[in-house]
C-alpha cells in the first residue's frame, strides 16, 4: 500500500482580549444570562478591538500554528482563508495573512462556506495536497462577526464571536495501512434553497453596504439536527468506522443544544464532544481550529485518535471531516 494523506503538523489559535459576558450583553439588549445559556450554552464570547482585524487574528493563530509544526513561513505553498468577514471585499485577506507569515510562494485565497469554511477548508486543502500540486498547506478560519452584528437585535447578537484558528498540513506518503493517519474522509453539501434562512443583508453588488446577519434561528435549528446527522452517518459509512470509535468530536460551535442532539441521534457518548461554545459564542469558521487546539492544548486529544469534525452554515452548507490525528 502507498497513499498520500494530508497530515496535520501543528494547530495554533487566537482569540481577542476583550470578553463581553451575557450580564454585558444584558445591558446592551434586553436579555440575560438565563435566557441565552439556557437555550445556547453560550456564557461569554470575545470581540476585536477598534482597528483589529480578520487578518490580524488569521496571522497571530497560523504564526502559532507554523511554530508548533516546526516549519516557517517560506516552506508553505497553499494558504486557505475560511471566514465571511475578510477585511476588504478584494484583495483576499489570505493574501494579506501571506505577506504577514512571509510566505512569498504558492498560492493564497480565501473561501467563503460561512461557518461550515473550515471544514470546506480542509477538504479543498487536501484535495490539492494527495493530487500532488502542493506539498503543505495552511487552513485558516479567522472571522471578525462582532463587525456584521445588528447589535439592537437580541435574536442574533448573542449567538456570535470573533477569534481565529489555523492548521498545518503537510502531504505525507504512507507506505503501509497500519501507519494511517491524517485525514481519512470529507464530505461536503449545499443547498442554496435555504440561502435565505441565515444571511447578511447587503453586499458589494447588493446593496454597497456591508450589511447585517439575519435569522430564521429555528429554521436553522431544524436543518442543522437533520443536516448534520446525515452527514456524519454518510462519512462513518464510507469510512467503515462506528460512532463509538469516534475518540473525539471537535464540531462547529454554534449552540449547544445543537451538539447534543446530533450526538443523540448519531449514538455519540457527549463526554466526547469538544465544547467551547460557552466561552468563544459561534466564532463561525474559527470554531473548529480553536475547539481543536483547545482540546490539544489541554492534553485530551492525543496522536493517533480518531477525531470527527462537522459544521454547517448559511447556504446552507454543510459537511464532516475524519481525522486520524
Ligand atoms: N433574550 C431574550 N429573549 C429573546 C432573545 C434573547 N437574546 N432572543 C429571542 N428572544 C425571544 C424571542 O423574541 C421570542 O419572544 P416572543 O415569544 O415574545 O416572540 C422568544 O425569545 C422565543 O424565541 P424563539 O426564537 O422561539 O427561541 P428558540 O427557543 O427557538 O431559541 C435560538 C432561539 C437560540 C436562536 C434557537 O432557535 C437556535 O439556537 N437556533 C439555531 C441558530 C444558530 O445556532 N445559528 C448559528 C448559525 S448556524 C450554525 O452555525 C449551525
Amino acid at each position: 500500500m502507498s497513499l498520500i494523506r494530508s497530515v496535520i503538523l501543528g494547530c495554533g489559535g487566537y482569540l481577542p482580549e476583550n470578553v463581553l459576558t451575557n450580564e454585558d450583553l444584558a445591558k446592551i439588549v434586553d436579555t440575560s444570562d438565563e435566557w441565552i445559556y439556557s437555550r445556547t450554552g453560550i456564557r461569554q464570547r470575545h470581540i476585536v478591538a477598534e482597528g483589529e482585524m480578520t487578518s490580524d487574528l488569521g496571522t497571530k493563530a497560523a504564526l502559532q500554528a507554523l511554530e508548533r509544526a516546526g516549519v516557517e513561513g517560506p516552506d508553505i505553498d497553499l494558504i486557505l482563508l475560511a471566514t465571511s468577514t475578510p477585511d476588504n471585499t478584494f484583495p483576499a485577506t489570505a493574501v494579506t495573512i501571506q505577506a504577514n507569515i512571509g510566505a512569498h510562494q504558492g498560492v493564497a485565497f480565501d473561501l467563503q462556506a460561512v461557518c461550515s469554511g473550515f471544514v470546506f477548508g480542509l477538504a479543498t486543502a487536501d484535495n490539492f495536497l494527495k493530487s500532488g500540486q502542493f506539498k503543505r498547506a495552511l487552513v485558516i478560519g479567522a472571522e471578525t462577526f462582532s463587525r456584521i452584528l445588528d447589535w439592537e437585535d437580541r435574536n442574533t447578537c448573542v449567538l456570535f464571536g470573533d477569534g481565529a484558528g489555523a492548521v498545518v498540513l503537510e502531504a505525507q506518503k504512507l507506505n503501509s495501512s497500519a501507519d494511517d493517519r491524517g485525514i481519512l474522509l470529507t464530505e461536503l453539501r449545499s443547498d442554496g434553497r435555504h440561502r435565505d434562512k441565515l444571511y447578511v443583508d447587503g453586499g458589494p453588488s447588493s446593496t454597497g453596504t456591508v450589511g447585517h446577519l439575519r435569522m430564521h434561528g429555528r429554521e436553522v435549528f431544524r436543518h442543522a439536527v437533520t443536516n448534520i446527522s446525515e452527514v456524519i452517518n454518510r462519512t462513518l459509512e464510507l469510512s467503515g468506522y462506528s460512532a463509538d470509535q469516534i475518540d473525539w468530536f471537535v464540531p462547529h460551535q454554534a449552540n449547544k443544544r445543537i451538539l447534543d442532539g446530533t450526538a443523540r441521534k448519531i449514538g455519540l457518548d457527549p463526554e466526547k464532544i469538544v465544547m467551547t461554545v460557552d466561552k468563544h459564542a459561534n466564532t463561525s469558521a474559527a470554531s473548529i481550529p480553536l475547539a481543536l487546539n483547545t482540546a490539544l492544548e489541554d492534553g485530551r486529544l492525543k496522536e493517533g485518535n480518531l477525531v470527527l469534525m462537522e459544521a454547517m452554515g448559511g447556504g446552507f452548507t454543510w459537511g464532516s471531516a475524519l481525522i486520524k490525528y
